[in-house]
């Protein structure tokens, strides 16, 4: 359903920071991007919903390829980006945050914040606060929540967990396997390393822009290089 490939992107700078990245996701699946600080995973998510410019590479959704096509011709192609921060607009409501992520597209857009009270029944009971008053798992809801705005056919995420209690991190997992059960692929990149690829059917280790090993998300969780290198022995 995605296939990237041969991404080459960075910041202007000398160096580029992807240098030939490549990415899989298949219809139903949890794919999760691990790797060191700083080796290009953000800019990879990025790159592929349209948030840095190619330089070189191809991203297709579902055989169409998307490459020429900005952020928002993405979104229409069904990518929706979740970012790791400031992901929620903190004065505005629940609400409104959900409104704002349809994007203009106003057709149908009650109904579709609805289905999102109706799977996060938090938000609901929330809908007038104001963002910056939610839990962080609360916020990464929401976050999520504007993803789903869009309808997409993958959702893309940036370490969702990130900033929360172990519990917090927990119930995030549940609600990303939840929403992968209903359908929903799910492509993210997590710090926590072990926990992430357990509940994924493949992983990908990213390190220096390049690919550097995949397979199976429990395979990748045992493997002693792996855990060597990203979970501390
Ligand atoms: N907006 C930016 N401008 C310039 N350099 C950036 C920007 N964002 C990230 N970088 C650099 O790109 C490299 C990879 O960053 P990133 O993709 O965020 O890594 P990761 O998510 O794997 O930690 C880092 O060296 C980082 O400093
Ligand atoms: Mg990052």
């Amino acid at each position: 359903m995605l296939k990237a490939e041969g991404l080459v992107a960075g910041y202007g700078a000398a160096e580029e920071i992807l240098k030939g990245a490549w990415i899989d996701v298949e219809a139903g699946e949890i794919v999760t991007i691990i790797g060191p600080n700083g080796a290009g995973k953000s800019t990879l998510l990025k790159a592929i919903a349209g948030l840095v410019p190619l330089k070189g590479g191809t991203v297709k959704m579902n055989g169409a390829d998307v490459t020429r096509q900005d952020a928002l011709g993405r979104s229409k192609a069904g990518l929706a980006f979740v970012m790791q921060e400031k992901n929620v607009f903190g004065t505005m409501s629940v609400a409104e945050n959900l409104d704002i992520a349809s994007f203009g597209n106003s057709s149908g857009m009650a109904a579709r914040r609805e289905a999102i009270y109706a799977r996060y029944p938090v938000l609901a009971e929330k809908r007038k606060a104001m963002a910056r008053t939610l839990s962080g798992g609360q916020r990464q809801l929401l976050a999520m929540g504007m993803g789903l705005m869009t309808e997409p056919k993958l959702l893309l995420l940036d370490e969702p967990t990130a900033g929360l209690s172990p519990k917090a991190a927990e119930e995030l997992f549940m609600a990303i396997i939840e929403l992968n059960q209903s359908g929903l692929p799910v492509l993210m990149v997590e710090q926590h390393a072990l926990e992430a690829l357990e509940i994924s059917t493949r992983g990908y280790v990213i390190v220096t822009g390049r690919n550097a090993a995949t397979g199976g998300g429990k395979e990748l969780a045992a493997d002693p290089e792996v855990r060597r290198l990203f979970l501390g022995g």
